[in-house]
């Protein structure tokens, strides 16, 4: 359970699609200040919003914003990208940059974060993923988003020792550039952040948006309770 009121948080891809939408649902539900991260970004008008300049396949770049946001207490992962193609015959450096992406970016930063969330006490990581973690297709990207929610939940094991709340998130489609060519029934990226910051103020570490994640989380077999692999040091 985290407390958004009063809050400090920083959003990856803040200004535009669901990240524009996470920042502002954080400051309608009390957040003090939201850093808003882009590749190239936006002054904004509202002093609770810091804009960051960070592309999260830069490593330095994720070491440079961390040392910047030193007092953030909710960082939301949900920079991602879609390349088109397929598998088979897409350009193999769009399969690499969709996991450098969605994968190594994310990593990235929950690994630069991690320290800053145990030192203002625990606080949350949220990962969007996709329904296509369970799903799959869309050439890379359903395996990039399968491998993030592997990803989010042995982050959650090694981070529960420093009380942080780690939050995988996955939906169908929301309204935002990445799916605007398809014609399918959306979200609006309201209705997402506003279910999302609703899963976490109530302590879930798993937040299904729609009923497209629903369902493929159902086509699913169940977890194996109490099955925790733990290897190396
Ligand atoms: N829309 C959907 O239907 C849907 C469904 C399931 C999951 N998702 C996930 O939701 C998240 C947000 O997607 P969206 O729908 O808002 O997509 P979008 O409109 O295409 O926006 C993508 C966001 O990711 C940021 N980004 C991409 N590559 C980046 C990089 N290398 N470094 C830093 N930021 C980067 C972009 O920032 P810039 O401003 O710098 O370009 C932008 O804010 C993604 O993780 C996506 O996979 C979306």
């Amino acid at each position: 359970m985290t407390t958004i009121e009063g809050s400090v948080a920083l959003v990856t891809g803040g200004q535009r699609g669901l990240g524009r939408a996470f920042v502002h649902g954080l400051l309608s539900r009390g957040a003090a200040k939201v850093y808003a991260t882009a590749r190239r970004t936006v002054e904004s008008n509202d002093p609770r919003i810091v804009p960051l300049t960070l592309d999260i396949t830069d490593p330095d770049a994720v070491e440079a914003v961390a040392a910047q946001a030193g007092d953030v207490g909710i960082v939301v992962n949900n920079a991602g990208a879609l390349f088109p193609g397929s598998l088979l015959k897409a350009d193999m450096a769009d399969v690499v940059a969709t996991f450098e992406t969605n994968v190594f970016g994310a990593l990235r930063v929950a690994r630069a974060f991690a320290p800053i969330l145990a030192a203002n006490g625990g606080g949350a990581l949220v990962d969007i993923h996709s329904a296509l973690s369970w799903g799959a297709g869309a050439a890379a990207y359903g395996a990039s988003k399968a491998a993030l929610w592997s990803l989010t939940n042995s982050l959650r094991i090694e981070l529960s020792g420093q009380h942080t709340q780690v939050v995988g998130v996955h939906l169908g489609f929301a309204d935002t550039d990445m799916v605007k060519a398809m014609k399918v029934d959306k979200l609006s990226p309201e209705q997402v952040a506003d279910a999302v910051l609703h899963g976490v103020e109530k302590g879930e570490s798993e937040v299904l948006v729609d009923e497209v994640s629903r369902r493929m989380k159902a086509a699913l077999a169940g977890p194996v309770e109490g099955l925790t692999v733990t290897i190396g040091r």
